[in-house]
């Protein structure tokens, strides 16, 4: 029986595993769809949107809070990204995605297979962020938190963080595939980067864009 992390009180985050902890590290177990409707799954659900909110992200997996699940949870909006300019948010091709659970999720690239390669940053991997090709659009199959199917296509952001959190299912973290060269900390992305065509960064660190 698996036990949860659940929280104190309902207003708290779940703690948040960073890298180096083996839960990150192995493939997550399947959710038995009769665990869907059972009260410690859906508040699990719950902890888990509290938790992106408050960190805040657009993605969380179950293994960063300690549950070595196959469940994410996404969410995009603009108060995840109302820090950037209309430009900035159009070249990451951010647009809303509402609260979405993702159960036993499946991906596989689609449309022309072409990649995008940005900035990205993990919640277990505190204070970097580096450049990570990603595939523009892929296909996925999962089920919702209601055992309901979905198989659909995500495109631009959305796509890069449905395989963000995928790849946490399976053990992988984005410093398994991030251009070495291009990491950062944080701060240095803010003062240098931030707002700059990517070209810039990779010809001064020295790493190459697809
Ligand atoms: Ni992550």
């Amino acid at each position: 029986m698996t036990t949860y992390p659940v929280t104190t009180n309902e207003h708290d985050p779940l703690p948040i595993v960073a890298c180096g902890d083996p839960i990150l590290r192995r493939v997550a177990d399947p959710v038995d769809p009769s665990m869907l409707h059972t009260p410690e799954l859906r508040r699990l659900i719950t902890d888990m949107r509290r938790t992106m909110e408050m960190a805040p992200g657009v993605g969380l997996a179950a293994p960063q809070v300690g549950v070595p699940l196959q469940l994410a949870v996404l969410q995009d909006g603009p108060q995840q990204w109302g820090h950037l300019s209309d430009d900035e948010r159009a070249l990451r091709q951010r647009q809303d995605l509402p609260f979405t659970v993702l159960v036993n999720p499946v991906i596989r690239p689609a449309g022309d297979d072409d990649r995008v390669s940005f900035y990205e940053g993990c919640l277990s991997v505190p204070g970097l962020t580096g450049v990570v090709a990603r595939h523009r659009v892929v296909q996925v199959e999962a089920f919702d938190q209601d055992g309901q199917p979905i198989d659909r296509l995500f495109s631009g952001w959305a796509a890069r963080i449905v395989q963000h959190e995928v790849d946490h299912l399976g053990g992988h973290l984005y410093l398994d595939r991030v251009q070495t060269r291009s990491l950062s900390t944080v701060d240095n992305f803010a003062s240098r980067w931030a707002g700059r065509p990517a070209h810039d960064a990779a010809t001064a660190l020295g790493f190459a864009l697809d």
